[in-house]
């Protein structure tokens, strides 16, 4: 049943008052329309595509399933929109600029979210080792989880130019920076 919600969100290290009638209104939204951030997309909105997704509490997140209901205050929430910035970008964002690693570049928020919740997640396990192309594949195919984390973070990450092989090199490379 829909209930309306209001809580603060922090969103890239900032707090965000939100209010809405319905909370089974997907995050998504509420990153977009209330917050004005356009880094997570809409793609397909049944989690199969990757290009709404968002970090949330380190947890690789499709906010265009995530219902209102379903976030609390407190939970930190990363976007794209705060990774870096024009003057000082994020390895990944640096990686797929040098990478040219996108046609259109519509899943590029898709890629470079769940390359962070990826590698954050080798890190964290404490395994430095830059990952290997195949690593990365399965990854992004969905046949591995983010590590660290249950399969239920297992997804798939498309890109309908199939600018793929360029993706993996700009995760690769950004990976040489994160694990040092
Ligand atoms: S829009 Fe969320 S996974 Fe496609
Ligand atoms: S670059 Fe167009 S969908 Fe990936």
């Amino acid at each position: 049943m829909a209930n309306p919600y209001t809580l603060t969100l922090s969103v890239d290290g900032e707090p965000h008052p939100v209010t809405g009638a319905d909370d089974t209104e997907p995050l998504l939204y509420v990153l977009r329309n209330q917050l004005g951030l356009n880094g997570p997309k809409f793609g397909c909105g049944v989690a199969q595509c990757g290009c709404c997704t968002v970090l949330v509490n380190g947890v690789i997140t499709r906010s265009c399933v995530t219902k209102m209901s379903a976030v609390t205050e407190g939970d930190e929430i990363i976007t794209l929109d705060g990774l870096g910035s024009t003057k000082q970008p994020h390895p990944l964002q640096q990686a797929f600029i040098d990478e040219q690693a996108g046609q259109c570049a519509y899943c590029s928020n898709a890629m470079i979210m769940g390359a962070l919740g990826f590698l954050n997640g080798r890190i964290s396990g404490g395994n430095r080792q830059v990952p290997s192309e195949d690593e990365i594949k399965q990854f992004l195919s969905g046949e591995s989880s983010q590590p660290g984390q249950s399969s239920q973070s297992t997804y798939v990450y498309l890109c309908r130019c199939g600018s793929h092989p360029r993706i993996v090199r700009a995760i690769q490379q950004a990976a040489k920076e994160m694990v040092h």
